[in-house]
């Protein structure tokens, strides 16, 4: 098991911004957690990466019980996280080798010295996310689709048991975005491959790889299950609240508006 939040609810003020949210993760399952803009999705990630505690219900990542067994350093080690927060932190002056090598450490910045293992496995980590050309060039100075293959890099360097990419696309022309998609995908494949989570507004986005889904809606879980009977016409219809048509190719989700008459409810 690799994750298992039971009835879990976080307050802020009088408003419940998650509520009673259930949800299971099995070794080797990638999940893609979709959601409109505010719906909680990276709420939800701070909570199993411990940045935030819920106001009720039961969090277990990897093992290690919230409250109990668990050691907020001893979990953020064990996962890999890619998120906007991040990438604002990383210091500006630091090379994309230097971000990577920083997820040893799984600190912003360089403080201890690397060993010659951990710079051989990221420069092995930079040619398997194709970064190769502008391995010493400093982070501020890259392109946004290039930023994400490095801070992927940096993830994999600790070797996660569960890498969470929280929107990667965001930013991306369409041309960046499938590649880092491809990307992705081959990762996912591995068959040492961490667990992963692939967070994203997108349908589009949700690769074959994802074979389970969680739709996530106003703070809760509107379903979860097998990608392909969450991400259909009749369910998203209802999901969106707007009639909408989904049209598979090649194994992805493209969804359309359509005109049609009342939601059936
Ligand atoms: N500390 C907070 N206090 C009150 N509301 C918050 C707080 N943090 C997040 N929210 C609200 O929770 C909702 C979900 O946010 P978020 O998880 O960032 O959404 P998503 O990642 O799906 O776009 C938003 O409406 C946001 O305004
Ligand atoms: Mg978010």
């Amino acid at each position: 098991m690799v994750l298992k939040m039971e009835n879990v609810s976080l307050r802020r003020g009088n408003r419940w911004i998650l509520n009673n949210i259930n949800w299971q993760i099995e070794k080797g399952d990638h999940w893609a957690l979709l959601g409109l803009n505010g719906s909680g999705k990276t709420l939800i990630l701070n909570l199993l990466n411990a940045y935030t505690f819920p106001t009720k219900g039961e969090i277990n990542v990897l093992g290690m019980q919230f409250g109990k067994t668990y050691l907020a350093e001893r979990l953020r080690q064990q996962i890999g996280f890619v998120s906007s927060a991040i990438q604002q932190k990383i210091h500006s002056g630091d090379n994309a080798f230097e971000v990577v090598l920083s997820g040893a450490f799984a600190s912003i910045g360089l403080y201890e010295k690397p060993s010659e293992e951990m710079r051989e496995k990221a420069i092995s980590l930079l040619e398997e996310l194709g970064c190769n050309e502008y391995a010493n060039r400093n982070y501020e100075t890259l392109s946004q689709g290039e930023r994400q293959r490095v801070l992927i890099a940096r993830a994999l360097m600790g070797e996660p048991s569960l890498l969470i990419l929280d929107e990667p696309t965001n930013g991306l022309d369409f041309i960046a975005r499938e590649k880092l998609l491809e990307s992705i995908e081959k990762l996912a494949k591995k068959p040492e491959a961490p667990t992963m989570i692939f967070v994203t507004h997108h349908v589009e986005e949700i690769l074959p790889v994802f074979d389970k889904t969680l739709l996530l809606k106003e703070g809760e879980v509107f379903a979860s299950g097998d990608t392909r009977s969450m991400i259909n016409t009749h369910q998203l219809t209802h999901f969106f609240e707007l009639p909408v048509e989904v049209n598979w190719k090649q194994e992805r989700p493209f969804l359309a508006k359509v005109e049609e008459a009342e939601i059936d409810r």
